[in-house]
C-alpha cells in the first residue's frame, strides 16, 4: 500500500494517522551549500549541480533551502514535532543532513522531543575538489526515536552498519537535482519491520518510496513541488510490480 500527496508537509501530515509510522525516513532542502549567507540564497540549481561535478542542472530547482541556520532549525523542529505525533512508541526517524547544518539538524530533532541515538555516514565516493582541504566526500543521517527503543541482543536480532560507501545516483540515471540512491535507502530500512510502515514528508522524485516497495513496505510520501510529486508518482508506480 502506498499513498502520496503534493502539497506542503505541514498541512499534509494531517493526512497520515496518529502513531501509524514505523520509520521516517527523509532527505529535507539542506539549505546548505556555499560558506557564506550569500552563497546560500543563490537557487538549488547554482548551488547543488555545477555540470562538471554531477550534471544535474537540467532538473528544476527545488524551494525550502534558503533558510538561514536559526530558521532551518525552528522549520525542522516544527516538522519533527507533527512526526513524531505519527510515529509509533520507539519508531525511528533518520533524516539526511550535509556538514553545515548537522549541528542545527541534532538540535531540531532533539528540540521535537525524539531521543538522538546517532548519526550513520554515507560515503558518496565522490565530491568537488577541495585543494588544500578534507574532501567534503560524505552526507550523513541523523536519526533517534520517539521514546525508548530497547531490545534485547538476541540471537537473529537487526543489527544495521553505521557507515555506508554507496556511490551516489549517476546524472544520466537521475530524476532529481538531490536523488539519494535507492540501495542507500534499502540499506537504512532494513530495521523496519516486516510489513512495516515508512514516511517521507520531503519525497523530491520517490527514491524512500521506490525502495520501500522493493522491500514490501507501506508508505506515504509528501512533496510540495507538483513537478517532482508526478515523477515521484510514476517511480513508485513502476516500482510497485
Ligand atoms: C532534498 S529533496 C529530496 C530528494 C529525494 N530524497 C530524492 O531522492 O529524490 C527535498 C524535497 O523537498 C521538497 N520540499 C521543500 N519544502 C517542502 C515542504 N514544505 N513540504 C513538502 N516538500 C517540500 C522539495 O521540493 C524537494 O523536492
Amino acid at each position: 500500500m502506498y499513498q502520496l500527496f503534493n502539497g506542503d508537509c505541514l498541512l499534509q501530515l494531517n493526512n497520515i494517522p496518529d502513531g501509524s509510522i514505523d520509520m521516517v525516513l527523509t532527505d529535507p532542502p539542506y539549505s546548505s551549500g556555499g560558506l557564506f549567507a550569500g552563497s546560500r540564497k543563490q537557487d538549488t540549481r547554482t548551488k547543488y549541480c555545477d555540470t562538471e561535478h554531477n550534471g544535474a542542472a537540467r532538473f528544476q530547482n527545488f524551494s525550502g533551502d534558503n533558510m538561514d541556520q536559526r530558521s532551518f532549525t525552528a522549520f525542522c523542529r516544527e516538522v519533527f514535532t507533527t512526526l513524531r505525533s505519527k510515529v509509533k512508541e520507539g519508531g525511528i526517524l533518520g533524516t539526511f543532513i550535509d556538514w553545515r547544518n548537522l549541528p542545527a539538524m541534532t538540535d531540531a530533532l532533539q528540540m521535537a522531543g525524539f531521543i538522538w541515538l546517532g548519526i550513520v555516514v554515507w560515503d558518496k565516493r565522490t565530491s568537488r575538489p577541495t585543494p588544500e582541504r578534507f574532501r567534503n566526500d560524505c552526507e550523513y543521517l541523523v536519526w533517534g526515536s520517539n521514546g525508548p527503543r530497547s531490545a534485547p541482543m538476541v540471537k537473529g536480532c537487526k543489527v544495521a552498519a553505521g557507515c555506508y560507501s554507496i556511490p551516489g545516483v549517476q546524472s544520466k540515471d537521475k530524476h532529481h537535482q538531490t536523488e539519494k540512491p535507492v540501495e542507500l535507502l534499502e540499506n537504512l530500512l532494513r530495521l523496519v519491520p516486516e510489513g512495516g510502515t515508512v514516511l517521507d514528508p520531503f519525497m523530491g522524485s520517490g527514491s524512500t518510496g521506490v525502495a520501500c516497495m522493493h522491500m514490501g513496505l507501506d508508505f506515504y510520501g509528501i512533496e510540495l513541488d507538483p513537478g517532482y510529486f508526478q515523477v515521484s508518482k510514476k517511480r513508485i508506480e513502476e516500482a510497485e510490480f
